[in-house]
C-alpha cells in the first residue's frame, strides 16, 4: 500500500465514522468540524452529462477516499411531468406505483426510508436507483422538492474542504451548464472546482471545445480536462474500461483539435490529478484534523460522563474506533509525511 492509499483509507474510516457519530452527538460537536474538515470529492452536474461514467473511470483507479459526497446514497432519477387540467400537484414513486404523495415531508422521509431499506444501517450506497415523478400542471418554478434536492447538493458543495467535479456536457452550451452554474455560485474563485467537459466525440463535426479546455470561455485555477466515455452504445456491449481507456488514448492523440493537449487529456490524467490535488490537501488537513479528533475525544468523554456510566457498548466502540484511528493518523504522519 502506498502512504495516499494508507491515508485516504483512514479518511474513509474517519468519514464513516464521523457519519455513525452524526447519529450520537448532533449539533455543532468537534465531530461536526471534523466531518467539514475531511476532504471530500463531490461530482456534480445535470442528468446524462457523465456524472456517472467519470465516476466510474476514476474509482476504477481505486485511489478516491469513498464516501464520496453523493448526495442520496442511491441515485434519484428524477422526471417531471406536464399534466392536463386543474389537479394538484403530486409525486410517484417507481417502487409504489399508484401511491401519490402530496406532502413533500412525505416524498422526503420516502426517499430516505427506501434508501435505507436497501442499502440498511450500514450508510453504504447502493447503485438502485429511487424513481421520482412529480405530476404538475404548471410549467414555471421547480418544486418544493426539486428545492430539497439542491438543498442537499449544496450541504456538500458548501463544505469548504471539498472538492468540486464539476461535469458538463460538450455537445451542450458551457454557458448553461448546470454543473458552471453551482460552482460560479459556491466557488466564485474556481479554488476548488475542476472543470471536467465529457463527450467531446459527440459535438457537431467541425466545431471543438477549444475555448472551454484553454480556459477562456470558463476560467477555474485548475486546468479543464476533456474526457471520452463509454457511449450508450458501448455499455450495452460490455465495453470494458481499459479498452475504453486505450480508446480514449488514442483519441486525443489522433485529434487533429486536441493533439498538443493529449498529455493533459483523459480519464486517466483526470484521475492523476485529483489524486496529486488530494494528496496535497490531505497533508496540509492532517494537523488540524488531529487536533479536532483530539479535542472530539475529549467531548465525548465529557458528554459521556455528563451521561453518567456504564457507557453503552455503542458509545465505547465508537470512541475505540476514533482512538485507532488518531493513533493510526498520527503513526502515518510521522512516518512518511513529515
Ligand atoms: P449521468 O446521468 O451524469 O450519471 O451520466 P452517465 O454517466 O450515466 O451518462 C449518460 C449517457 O451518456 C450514457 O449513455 C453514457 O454512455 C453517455 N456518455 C457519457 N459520457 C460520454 C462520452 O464522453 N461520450 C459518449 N459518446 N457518450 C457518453
Ligand atoms: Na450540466
Ligand atoms: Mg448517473
Amino acid at each position: 500500500m502506498t502512504t495516499l492509499d494508507s491515508v485516504n483509507g483512514l479518511v474513509n474510516r474517519l468519514q464513516r465514522t464521523c457519519t455513525a457519530l452524526g447519529d450520537f452527538g448532533g449539533g455543532d460537536t468537534a465531530f461536526s468540524s471534523l466531518w467539514d474538515a475531511l476532504p471530500s470529492v463531490v461530482v456534480v452536474g445535470g442528468q446524462s452529462s457523465g456524472k456517472s461514467s467519470v465516476l466510474e473511470s476514476i474509482v476504477g483507479r481505486d485511489f478516491l477516499p469513498r464516501g464520496i459526497g453523493i448526495v442520496t446514497r442511491r441515485p434519484l432519477v428524477l422526471q417531471l411531468h406536464k399534466t392536463e387540467g386543474s389537479q394538484e400537484e403530486y409525486w410517484e414513486f417507481g417502487h409504489l406505483p399508484h401511491k401519490r404523495f402530496t406532502d413533500s415531508a412525505l416524498v422526503r422521509k420516502e426517499i430516505q426510508d427506501e434508501t435505507d431499506r436497501i442499502t440498511g444501517k450500514s450508510k453504504q450506497i447502493s447503485p438502485i436507483p429511487i424513481h421520482l415523478s412529480i405530476f404538475s400542471t404548471n410549467e414555471g418554478q421547480p418544486e418544493s422538492v426539486v428545492k430539497d434536492i439542491e438543498k442537499m447538493v449544496r450541504t456538500y458543495v458548501d463544505k469548504p474542504n471539498s472538492i468540486i467535479l464539476a461535469i458538463s456536457p460538450a455537445n451542450q452550451d458551457i454557458a448553461t451548464s448546470d454543473a458552471m452554474k453551482l460552482s460560479r455560485e459556491v466557488d466564485p474563485s474556481g479554488e476548488r472546482t475542476f472543470g471536467v467537459l465529457t463527450k467531446l466525440d459527440l459535438m457537431d463535426k467541425g466545431t471543438n471545445a477549444l475555448d472551454v479546455l484553454e480556459g477562456r470561455a470558463y476560467r477555474l485555477q485548475h486546468p479543464w480536462v476533456g474526457i471520452v466515455n463509454r457511449s450508450q452504445a458501448d455499455i450495452n456491449k460490455n465495453t470494458g474500461l481499459s479498452f475504453a481507456r486505450r480508446r480514449e488514448r488514442e483519441y486525443f492523440a489522433s485529434s487533429p483539435d486536441y493533439g498538443h493537449l493529449a498529455s493533459k487529456m483523459g480519464s486517466e490524467y483526470l484521475a492523476k490529478l485529483l489524486s496529486q490535488h488530494l494528496e496535497s490537501v490531505i497533508k496540509a488537513k492532517i494537523p488540524g484534523i488531529i487536533l479536532l479528533i483530539n479535542k472530539g475525544i475529549d467531548e465525548m468523554e465529557s458528554e459521556l460522563d455528563h451521561l453518567g456510566r456504564p457507557i453503552s457498548v455503542d458509545a465505547g466502540a465508537q470512541l475505540y474506533t476514533i482512538l485507532e484511528l488518531c493513533r493510526a493518523f498520527d503513526r502515518i504522519y510521522k512516518e512518511h509525511l513529515d
